[in-house]
């Protein structure tokens, strides 16, 4: 076929000179990605990250393209090129499974994305799988294996997922580029320089340690500046919130769900199929809010309304050892007449930027290994001290979620206020934001 090419803000042109890959990206279930927000949330702190799926996909199937690409040429002996749709393919379809607010709305309706993503490629009722079957029947099992880590060949497995991967690059980038926040940037030109296949995985030449080292921070400083925002989290706990009504409110009034929000029915009744979950996207969920916002239950169309209109909650950051203590913030929320199982919670988020290969850990990460010109190779973080200070820590932090009245100077808060203020200034509870 003509080579087709997309502008990517990030990788300038992506690439496609596979006909496989070219209607693999026109499929129905992938134009969906375009309607799923990469990030979710984050955009209600970072308004720029407006990005979705579809891009970020793009991009993971462009570095891997380029990598293949440079195998091909560079180590023919060692790089078998019968594996280059194949990585180019997983690294495409990797997130296909995402879906409108895919952990929160896991979390109340018991879907995965990850299982999903299996299921797209596999079900016989997709276009993905029709045309993953063109290539060999046990093709569509193939993509599925290297998608949950079980293909036999360790370097596509470790291109798709690992600590430095097609995936991470690009969502570090494209994210940092969105959000406009400067961090996560890195120098992936000479990463594509360093990046070598062995033959059980995938090596970095020493000589592009820093480049390397620099992924790992910027990753780390990602997650602490933008994927743990305290806003966007919070709008995280608003959202399950609501779900979580909308579910309780399901049981009284049926019929008002199937007025207001028809394709939300099957999870709400708990038998939604496939076909269902992909009939969802953030401009559907996110018009439904909108007609709750004049429900007649109070508590849904506020949260709804809180929802719409970024009506942040605020939080306070506490150690599990002083979990039990936040009963008595929940019961002065409680006494000003919010209901605490809708206008609480708690949100608890840690990353462990980097890690060596651990074999008794249940999910062990496989490590980071630079190849030195005699051949021998060194674990990353054995070089780097600034890596060695990253490893194996986990960092992070838990919040209690509370609304914002809680510390207004209003008539019906104030004799509360100070209550609250003086119990959230303790040892316990470090800062509020
Ligand atoms: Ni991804």
């Amino acid at each position: 076929m003509n080579e087709k090419v997309f502008r990517d803000p990030v990788h300038n042109y992506i690439t496609v000179n596979h006909p496989v890959i070219y209607d693999l990206i026109n499929s129905k279930e992938f134009q969906r990605l375009r309607r799923v927000k990469q990030v979710s949330t984050t955009v209600f702190t970072f308004h720029g990250a407006e990005h979705s799926r579809f891009s970020h996909c793009l991009g993971v199937y462009e570095i891997a393209r380029r990598v293949t690409e440079i195998f091909d040429a560079k180590f023919p002996d060692i790089w078998d090129s019968n594996e280059n749709l194949l990585t180019m393919v997983a690294a495409l379809l990797h997130d296909v499974g995402h879906g409108a607010y895919s952990h929160t709305f896991e979390k109340l309706f018991d879907t995965d994305h990850e299982a999903i993503t299996q299921e797209i490629i596999t079900s016989l009722d997709t276009e993905v799988n029709a045309i993953l079957r063109r290539v060999s029947p046990d093709f569509p099992e193939k993509v599925a294996s290297v998608i949950n880590h079980t293909y036999h060949n360790k370097q596509v497995v470790q291109l798709i997922s690992s600590q430095i991967d097609c995936d991470r690059m690009d969502y570090l980038l494209r994210d940092s580029y969105y959000s406009g926040a400067n961090y996560g940037q890195f120098d992936l030109t000479r990463i594509l320089r360093v990046i070598r296949p062995t033959k059980d995985g995938i090596v970095f030449e020493y000589s592009g340690m820093h480049a390397v080292e620099d992924y790992i921070v910027s990753r780390f400083q990602m997650y602490m500046q933008v994927y743990f925002h305290p806003a966007s989290r919070a709008m995280e706990v608003l959202l399950q919130n609501l779900l979580k009504r909308a579910k309780y409110l399901y049981q009284i009034d049926s019929q008002f769900f199937e007025r207001t929000s028809p394709n939300l029915m099957p999870f709400l009744a708990n038998h939604a199929n496939l076909h269902d979950y992909l009939s969802l996207d953030d401009g559907v969920m996110n018009t439904y809010f909108q007609a709750w916002m004049t429900a007649e239950d109070d508590i849904l169309a506020d949260l709804a309304s809180r929802f719409v209109n970024r009506k942040v909650f605020k939080s306070v950051t506490f150690e599990e050892a002083s979990r039990q203590e936040l009963s008595y913030l929940v019961d002065l929320v409680k006494s000003v007449g919010f209901d605490p199982d809708y206008y609480t919670g708690i949100h608890v988020n840690f990353d462990l930027p980097y890690d060596i290969y651990r074999p008794e850990k249940k999910e062990p990460r496989t490590e980071i290994n630079m190849i030195q010109k005699d051949g021998s190779v060194v674990e990353l973080s054995t070089i780097s001290p600034i890596v060695k200070t990253l490893t194996g820590t986990i960092y992070g932090d838990r919040r209690f979620y509370f609304p914002k009245e809680m510390l207004s100077d209003d008539d019906l808060f104030a004799h509360t206020k100070n209550e609250f203020m003086s119990y959230i200034a303790n040892d316990h509870f470090v800062s509020h934001d």
